[in-house]
């Protein structure tokens, strides 16, 4: 990687912040800003031992009340791969990956530690839920750093979520286990930009929450954004509904995706799953 950590940040937000000497060429800070996800990968296999090297790494994220409530399942059998892809057609990539994990809440682990030593489990609610999702996220995302480190690439896949009930089932995940997310991994096979993020002004509030500039914040990463990673005419979201925009934007497609419904079942998977969310 050739770029300094400014440059990777400039290309990520259209300006960096005064990097502290010393951190201009950290080899962490630089891949950490450097990452984008991978979607098309090489034909070279991900050893074992790399795999749980990569493992071990990101179980070492912090764990609300150290609970350690996350698990992965790490997807080897054609058929129980073939089935993900089937249910997931439009990311046949999935298929492809040399390695696929799912990354799950495990709330039956402490719940089963109850049993075992006697204290009866007292936090049938939300929060347990919430608890184990925020913990496979950070387990998660340990990994990601991880193996982009170790020179890999991958992708997470919330699409997992879509048919949850019944990929949970492929995978024998019990009562209280649930999958948070997919990850695709493996060496990249091709190049890919850095996808701009919004400014930090929008994201970062000094003592209360202020959200008045938005609609500048936005107007500006909609164009900065456009310049890197234009949205072709063609991939314009539902024009039938909401015509064609002369400029599309970031913010015009995610308000068109997040006009349709998606996985509105979700809370009755979870409830199914045994929580209660209340
Ligand atoms: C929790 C989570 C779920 C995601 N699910 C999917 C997915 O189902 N399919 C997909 O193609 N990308 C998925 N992504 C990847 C995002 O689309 C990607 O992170 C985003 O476009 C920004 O690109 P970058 O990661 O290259 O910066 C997911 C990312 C996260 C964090």
């Amino acid at each position: 990687m050739a770029e300094t950590l400014s440059e990777l940040l400039r290309e990520r937000y259209g300006r960096s912040p005064s990097v502290p000497e010393g951190l201009e060429s950290s080899p962490e800070l630089r891949a950490i800003a450097a990452h984008r996800s991978h979607r098309r990968f090489a034909d070279r296999p991900v050893p074992d031992a790399l795999l749980d090297t990569l493992l071990a790494c990101a179980f070492a994220a912090p764990s609300k009340s150290d609970l350690q409530q996350s698990c992965v399942i790490d997807v080897r059998e054609p058929s129980l791969r073939a089935l993900f892809v089937e249910l997931i057609p439009s990311m046949a990539w999935i298929g492809e990956a040399p390695v696929f994990l799912v990354f799950c809440g495990e709330n039956r682990r402490i719940r089963r530690i109850c049993e075992m030593r006697g204290p009866a489990f007292a936090n049938d609610h939300l929060d347990s839920f919430f608890n184990a999702s925020v913990d496979a996220a950070l387990v998660m995302m340990s990994f990601i750093h991880a193996a982009e480190a170790a020179g890999l690439g991958c992708c997470p896949v919330s699409a997992v979520r879509i048919h949850a009930r019944r990929l949970s089932d492929a995978m024998g995940l019990p009562a209280h286990v649930f999958p948070v997310a997919g990850l695709a991994l493996g060496y990249p096979g091709q190049a890919r930009k850095i996808t701009p993020r919004l400014g930090l002004a929008a994201s970062v509030h000094r003592d209360r929450y202020d959200d008045s500039r938005l609609p500048e914040l936005l107007d500006e990463y909609d164009r900065r954004r456009d310049a890197v990673l234009p949205l072709a005419p063609d991939k314009q979201r539902r024009p039938d509904q909401f015509g064609v925009a002369a400029f599309y934007g970031w913010s015009e497609d995610k308000a068109r995706q997040v006009a349709v419904r998606e996985r509105g079942d979700f809370g009755a998977f979870a409830r199914d799953q045994g929580f209660s969310l209340d």
